[in-house]
């Protein structure tokens, strides 16, 4: 019998395109909805069903759900930027709370009966004890992080009336495929470890820390950073284990350590071997000092064990990517 069809909504995104990939090694069927905002076609293999669409349209997802015979749906679509709901929240809450609501709609109608959503740990209480574990208060800080728990609650909503379904709540996600067949395609960076990187390659003029006078080790902000291709890899473990019959719940995804800031960039310099500029600036306003995740919930009933724990390796394929999409090699 073939394997079963999932729908992967934002697909042609960073962390989407990685899914797809490790659905697809898993031997299991994919179709993309993705309206290609942030996302680019290219990050999937022609090969891929792909329609260009809004999860807004439930009249989309609707024709996808009947077209493929989709099983379940893996919900990594959203406005992902914590400055872009800062600027426009009503458009971040209509994309990821209003479509959100659209496909679980258009699920119901459709009889798919199993969702994955994209989370994060940014629904803390971050001025909470860490390590955070999935019963750690809820206190989103931001537009975004509100964002997130709405359709968190709205998940559950439909799951008291039978859908299965796992929220994944990632920490901070980098590095690209070991293969370099993904990896992050943002022109602009916004994470440490891309924006540490474009330091390096001579695309930035240099690094800023934000906050040295925190309570941790050496004074800079302490976050868990997490493979992209063990996110990847861990969306087929909860698919798995809801298609075993297993129950919904609710998995912090991380690798259950902290970096400081200091910590990255030292790694950072290690592995491209550039010295790049760094400049102390004040902390940023509402940036914790300390976040790290439990993760033995997922460990326990998913199976997920980090296969890529150790900072330089997320830092090794990220740079390998860098240097891959910036024509510099990087394949190795
Ligand atoms: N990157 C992280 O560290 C991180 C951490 C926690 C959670 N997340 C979550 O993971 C998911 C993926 O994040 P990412 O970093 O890959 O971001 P991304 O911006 O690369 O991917 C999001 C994708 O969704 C698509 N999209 C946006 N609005 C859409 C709409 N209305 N209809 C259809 N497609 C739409 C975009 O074009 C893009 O391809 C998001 O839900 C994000 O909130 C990311």
């Amino acid at each position: 019998m073939s394997k079963p069809i999932f729908l992967v909504t934002g697909g042609c995104g960073y962390i989407g395109s990685h899914i797809v990939l490790a659905l697809r090694d898993a031997s299991y069927g994919v179709v993309v909805v993705d309206d290609l905002s942030t996302g680019c076609r290219e990050a999937i293999d022609s090969s891929v069903p792909f329609v260009r669409g809004d999860i807004r349209d439930e009249g989309v997802l609707r024709g996808l759900f009947g077209a493929y015979s989709v099983r379940g749906v893996v919900h990594a679509a959203a406005v992902a930027s914590v400055p872009e709901s800062v600027a426009e929240p009503q458009r971040c809450q209509s994309i990821n709370v209003a479509g959100t609501k659209s496909l679980l709609e258009a699920m119901r109608a459709c009889d798919v009966g199993m969702l994955i959503f994209s989370s994060t740990s940014g629904v803390y209480d971050e001025g909470a004890r860490p390590p955070f574990d999935e019963g750690t208060a809820l206190g989103p800080l931001n537009p975004y992080a509100q964002t997130k728990v709405d359709g968190e609650q709205l998940i559950e909503s439909y799951g008291v009336q039978g859908l299965s379904y796992a929220i994944l709540r990632y920490f901070n996600v980098g590095g690209a495929d070991p293969q370099l067949r993904a990896g992050d395609r943002k022109r602009s960076a916004t994470t440490l470890i891309k924006s540490a990187l474009e330091c390096a390659l001579g695309k930035r003029s240099g690094l800023a820390i934000f906050g040295t006078d925190f309570a941790t080790k050496d004074g800079t902000g302490i976050r868990d950073y997490v493979h992209v291709w063990d996110i990847a890899r861990a969306h087929v473990l909860a698919l798995e284990h809801l298609l075993a019959g297993g129950r919904s719940d609710i998995f912090n995804l991380g690798v259950g350590r902290g970096f400081s800031v200091r910590e990255v960039i030292k790694v950072v310099k290690e592995v491209t071997g550039v010295d790049f500029a760094v400049r102390e600036e004040g902390r940023r306003q509402g940036d914790p000092p300390c976040i790290y995740g439990d993760v033995s919930k997922a460990r326990q009933v998913l199976g997920y064990r980090a296969a890529y724990p150790r900072l330089e390796s997320i830092v090794r394929d990220s740079w390998r990517w860098e240097q891959f999409i910036n024509g510099l090699g990087g394949a190795d």
